[in-house]
């Protein structure tokens, strides 16, 4: 089973892909991988980051970090191939351990992921003793284990307002704990890390597109950018946010603050709509290719392995987190 059929397939394909890619490359892996999937009873989870052949070919579930945790938990297949980097599939882990998980490229990482180690966590939670502990899904299981409740760009806010403490420790995205700090009263402590997609851009990038077009723009930011960069913004939401808010609005014109192939994948989308300006490539999300995802299902690697004592431990807070996101 997939997302599209393969006529809406080749159609979401076309304004990206020349034809003869579509048809020498894309459509051949595409259905290997689609048979696979069906043989080994797996579920391929992609991100919105994905390129669009991976994202909309092979795809049964696609959304933002948090939505893809979530059905991560919930999905009876043997399998998960997760088409992300390497923290999402860890957090798949995490939730559904009895599962092998995989992913294509053991490469595939991530700046912010890579600024902390569970010493350093270690090392703040001595600092401040008794502070509570948030951090972004973005980073290891280890460092997932010393946190009290993860969160996603998606709930951020909503997480550090419902501990009941007036500081909190919230690692280890800087300027994630920027935008945040403008919505709560808490007092947040930071740890210097940040997405290295996101930090490139500046006001000016902003205010010179919408120069550009006489202010006839619609400015989407990912809350990964510095708030400054947001503050320019009409909309800052996670990856699966962004999508939502451009269906449910009018606009036409829309300058994407983010990863390029989101941007790709939402001129597929909505046809209708104009996306503006340039974009910035995560060359982490990037690893994941058509071919190295035929070959994972094939060869079923490369499966992720965790301490049984690390699943324990990180499971405490995905789920807190995943209890406080989805409360009925
Ligand atoms: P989302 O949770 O918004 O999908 O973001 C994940 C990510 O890595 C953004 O850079
Ligand atoms: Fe990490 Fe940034 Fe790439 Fe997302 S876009 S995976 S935060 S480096």
């Amino acid at each position: 089973m997939s997302l599209v059929t393969q006529e809406e397939l080749i159609k979401k394909l076309k304004p990206v892909y020349l034809d003869h890619e579509i048809d020498g490359r894309i459509l051949p892996l595409t259905e290997e991988i689609n048979r696979l999937k069906k043989e080994k009873n797996a579920v391929i989870l992609g991100h919105n980051y994905m390129t669009p052949d991976v994202f909309w070919g092979v795809s049964d579930i696609i959304g933002d970090s948090l939505y893809l945790s979530k059905m991560a938990k919930e999905t009876k297949a043997d399998i998960i191939l997760f088409n992300g980097v390497h923290f999402m599939a860890e957090t798949a882990k995490i939730l559904s351990p009895q599962k092998k998980v995989l992913i294509a490229d053991l490469k595939a990482g991530c700046s912010l992921a890579e600024s902390i180690t569970r010493e350093d966590v270690r090392k703040l939670k001595a600092e401040y003793p008794g502070v509570p502990v948030v951090t972004y899904v973005n980073c290891s299981a280890e460092v997932k284990a010393e946190t009290d409740v993860c969160c996603t760009s998606a709930n951020a806010v909503q997480i550090v307002n419902a501990i009941d403490s007036d500081t909190i420790i919230f690692l280890p995205d800087e300027y994630l704990a920027g935008n945040v700090q403008k919505e709560t009263n808490k007092k947040l402590i930071t740890h210097p890390g940040r997405c290295m997609v996101h930090e490139m851009y500046t006001p000016e990038d902003i205010r010179s597109t919408k120069r550009l077009f006489n202010n006839d723009v619609t400015v989407i930011t990912h809350p990964e950018c510095h708030e400054d960069v947001v503050a320019e913004a009409d909309f800052s939401g996670s990856t699966s946010q962004m999508v939502d808010f451009i269906q449910k609005s009018k606009t036409n014109k829309i300058m994407l603050v983010t990863e390029c192939s989101m941007g790709d994948n939402l001129r597929s989308q909505f046809p209708e709509k104009e996306f503006v300006s340039t974009c910035q490539t995560c060359p982490h999300m990037k690893r994941i290719t058509l071919e190295k995802v035929r070959d994972a299902l094939l060869e079923e690697k490369f499966e992720i392995f965790l301490e049984e004592e690390v699943i324990l431990s990180a499971q405490k807070s995905v789920n807190r987190m995943l209890e406080l996101s989805f409360k009925k």
